[in-house]
């Protein structure tokens, strides 16, 4: 079946295959200075657009890729349950002046015979590392595909998934890998909720409780920035979470860059967290100071 390129923008082109691929990634590159690539599993949200958004703005050539990644889903992770919307995606990036959208299906992502992973550790190992074994180990293997396939000068990452865009960091600098990572800030709703795909699971209920997790860490970090007691601090901050009914997976103070824990406040402090409410795990951070 021919790919329904084309039939939404003419200036925004869709590549399903690797030769499409880079038959428009060479287009692009012609007669503009870089070539940006935001990488995303879609279900596309004001979040994923600030990404977007600071790539269009740098006047570099934008490939959004949409690929729901199965390496990064353990087997009792839902990947079935992972939201799409690929009319609406396309849609959203038209409106933000992407110009390549790259969909590649599983088996042109991990065709047969594959052999070679990227296993981070460092700062994968903690945190998000532990509670989803694997998961950075799928995350970092198909980033690292992605930019072979794309060849992009800078790639855009949220602060949203802050151990992410440090495992990434990692990476590219270990790797040697030709390109520079941007993060951009977090996007939320009005009352602090970081804007994620899975906030559509929570009930009516749980969505008037998830920004605690927000105010927490902010009233957290405030006070730990203002030299109070970093552990007491933490523990108070867990305790009132399970009391509003969160499962508190974390709640730590870490090192931004390497994510090891830390005692006391320092310029590159960081507060992370993931906490359950019902079935939708929420992750948040935020800096200290
Ligand atoms: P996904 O969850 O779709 O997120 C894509 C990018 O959007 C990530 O860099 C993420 O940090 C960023 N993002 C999500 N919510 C955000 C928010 N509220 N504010 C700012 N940025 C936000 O992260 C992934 O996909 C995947 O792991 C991927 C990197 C694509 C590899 O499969």
């Amino acid at each position: 079946m021919p790919a329904p390129r084309d039939s939404y923008n003419p200036d925004m082109h869709v590549a399903r295959t690797l030769p499409e691929l880079t038959h428009y990634c060479a287009r692009l590159r012609e007669g503009r200075t870089a070539l940006a690539l935001v990488p995303t599993m879609g279900a596309l949200h004001a979040g994923h657009r600030a990404l977007v958004d600071a790539a269009v703005g740098t006047g570099a050539a934008t490939v959004t890729s949409i690929f729901v990644n199965p390496l990064q889903f353990a087997p009792t992770e839902d990947l079935s349950r992972y939201p799409r919307d690929e009319a609406g995606d396309l849609a959203t990036l038209d409106a933000c002046g992407c110009d390549l959208v790259w969909m590649p299906d599983v088996a042109t992502m991990y065709p047969p015979g594959g052999a070679t992973t990227v296993d981070p550790s460092g700062p994968a190992e903690r945190w998000e590392g532990s509670h989803r074994p694997g998961h950075f180990r799928g995350m970092a293997t198909v980033v690292a595909k992605l930019f072979g396939q794309v060849r992009p000068d800078v790639a855009f990452f949220g602060e949203k998934d802050w151990q992410q865009l440090q495992v990434v960091t990692r990476m590219v600098a270990d790797l040697h890998l030709p390109l520079r990572i941007v993060g951009v800030p977090t996007v939320r709703e009005a009352d602090g909720l970081a804007l994620s795909s899975r906030n559509r699971f929570l009930s009516e209920a749980e969505r008037r409780r998830a920004p605690n997790l927000y105010q927490a860490l902010a009233r957290t970090a405030q006070a730990i920035a203002a030299g109070g007691s970093a552990a007491e601090l933490l523990h108070a901050a867990r305790a009132a979470l399970a009391v509003d009914g969160f499962g508190v997976d974390y709640l730590a103070l870490v090192d931004g860059p390497t994510l090891e824990p830390i005692a006391t406040a320092q310029p590159r402090a960081r507060l992370i967290a993931a906490a359950r409410l019902g079935t939708v795990r929420l992750l948040d951070n935020i800096p200290v100071g």
